[in-house]
């Protein structure tokens, strides 16, 4: 991998935990400079990363690290938005203070990093920019109607950004993984606690892929110069399921997303997770 990788300088955010911690241990092995990014840089375990603390779900402290990013990190040849978190459960339960901080932190802070980036891969004529959406966007599974609008919105930002960008050379990928182990369940702001689509999700999750398996599906994707949306997970998940998708009608889909979520009438499924 180190010598086909095509670029030197990347910077992770979310480099913490899970996918952006694995993320950085591959970037570091194909010989990148890897900066990443946590609310407490202290949080970054990954022995050769340059660690920044930035909390990305406020737009000041944005701003401020987009001017920093300019002065202090130089050339960035890899943008990866990673950062997130999901807000779940009835939406009617949410704080309105958690909507705005999940679409700040999902859709605001990559575009203002993106928009950072950008003239730097302009002038040289090369560069890549990740944003790690997910495969709830084609599955917007219930009980999670927030988190999947905002990754519907960024998975939608990426296509166009890399329609708007080709002719420069850069490359705009829009990473959709299914479900995969990391700190995710825990860091979930869960309104739902306990109901049939949390015990679902922490059923799924157990048997998932690792962040380390998923992480190196996207560095394998990025070396061999693809972008565009790219998917990565389970079999199941990733490539079955997609595919029968198209076969069927959506009512039919939606059924079984409801009974995948334990959601299958007025009364669920029950709950068997305890
Ligand atoms: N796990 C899955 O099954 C799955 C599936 C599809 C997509 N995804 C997506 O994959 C990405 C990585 O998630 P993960 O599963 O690896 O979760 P994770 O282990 O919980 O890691 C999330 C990372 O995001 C950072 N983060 C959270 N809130 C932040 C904020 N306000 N400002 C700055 N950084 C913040 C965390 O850093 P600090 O807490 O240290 O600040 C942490 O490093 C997310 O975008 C997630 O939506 C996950």
């Amino acid at each position: 991998m180190k010598e086909n990788f095509p670029y030197r300088n990347a910077l992770v955010t979310g480099a913490s935990s899970g996918l952006g911690a694995a993320l950085c241990r591959e970037l570091l092995r194909a010989g990148c400079t890897v900066w990443g990014t946590s609310r407490d840089a202290a949080r970054i375990g990954v022995q050769g990363v340059i660690p920044v603390s930035v909390d990305l779900a406020h737009a000041e402290p944005i701003r401020a690290f987009v001017q920093e990013m300019y002065l202090e990190l130089g050339q960035i040849d890899i943008l990866i938005n990673n950062a997130g978190y999901g807000v779940f459960g009835n939406l009617e339960d949410t704080d309105p203070e958690d909507i705005h901080d999940q679409v700040e932190l999902m859709l605001t802070a990559p575009a203002l990093l993106a928009q950072a980036v950008l003239p730097g891969m302009k002038a040289r004529g090369e560069g890549c920019i990740v944003n790690v959406s997910s495969l709830a966007v084609r599955f917007p599974l219930p009980g999670m109607s927030l988190y999947n609008a905002t990754k519907a919105g960024l998975t939608a930002f990426s296509r166009s950004l890399a329609d708007e960008n080709h002719e420069y050379g850069i490359r705009v990928i829009d990473f959709q993984p299914g479900d995969f182990r990391s700190g995710f369940m825990d860091a979930t702001r869960n309104l739902g606690h306990g109901d049939e689509a949390w015990c679902a999700m922490q059923r799924h999750m157990a048997s998932a892929p690792d962040a380390d398996t998923v992480a190196r599906q996207l560095l394998r994707a990025i070396a061999a110069g693809r972008s565009g949306t790219i998917c990565a997970g389970s079999f199941f998940q990733a490539r079955l399921a997609p595919f029968v998708q198209h076969l069927l009608p959506d009512c039919v889909t939606r059924l079984f997303q409801r009974m995948y979520m334990g959601k299958t009438g007025r009364n669920g499924l029950g709950c068997v997770c305890k």
